[in-house]
């Protein structure tokens, strides 16, 4: 299973990466405004910023939600580096976006993902990635997970290459399930991967063998 980090901050990029155990970066349009950057130019030298530190997978979204303005996007951000996924929204427009550029050898990451038949039209259309907001779904008494199950089956079924990439994760339990499903990626706030190192039986033991240590030194 892979662990991408869902932000845009830089220190918390590096953080993650500082563990060694994440492959990728997605951001938003909503987590870019958080970090505050303003303007075209800034925002394209902010993702640089981001390849800099990870080794693959920067998802780094379009705002067109026309099909030229999408590719005129896409072709921008591609630019940027080899490592750029560009994320594309669950629009009719979109899928024939994902289909240019996947043709194009360009790897796209389909997000806005809340039904099994998006996910197959994102994957026809040669998504590398689709993002089901699973947390979203829980918010509106929609089981998530059961998103994320049905759509391990149905690209099983197919052999589809698209991976499903488990998005809007809230807690650990979120990342256990989807590991448990057969999610390819969860992508997460730095605070839940961080989450999962946390167990009392490991600070009480830590603090034991510490402890013990010290009195057989005295
Ligand atoms: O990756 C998608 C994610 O950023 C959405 O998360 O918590 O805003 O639903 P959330």
């Amino acid at each position: 299973m892979k662990f991408f980090v869902d932000t845009a901050k830089l220190d918390e990029i590096a953080k993650a990466e500082s563990y060694g155990v994440l492959d990728g970066v997605t951001t938003n349009p909503s987590l870019m405004a958080k970090v505050g950057i303003k303007g075209r130019p800034n925002i394209l030298k902010h993702y640089k910023a981001i390849c800099d530190i990870v080794s693959d997978n920067v998802s780094a979204e379009v705002i067109a939600t026309d099909y030229e303005g999408i590719i005129k996007e896409a072709h921008e951000l591609a630019n940027i580096d080899t490592k750029i996924v560009v994320k594309v929204p669950m629009i009719p427009d979109g899928v024939k976006a994902i289909r240019t550029l996947s043709d194009e050898g360009i790897r796209t990451n389909c997000t806005l993902i809340f039904s099994a038949g998006q996910a197959i039209l994102a994957a026809k259309a040669g998504a590398s990635y689709v993002s089901p907001f699973i947390g979203r779904l829980d918010d509106v008494s929609t089981d998530g997970m059961a998103l994320i199950e049905d759509l391990v089956t149905i690209f099983e079924n197919y052999d589809f290459e698209t991976e499903i990439l488990a998005a809007s994760i809230r807690h650990p339990m979120h990342i256990i399930d989807c590991a448990k499903a057969g999610a390819d990626v969860a992508t997460c706030p730095l605070s839940v991967i961080e989450q999962l190192f946390n167990h009392p039986l490991t600070d009480k033991g830590l603090a034991g063998f510490l402890a013990d240590y010290e009195a057989s030194q005295k």
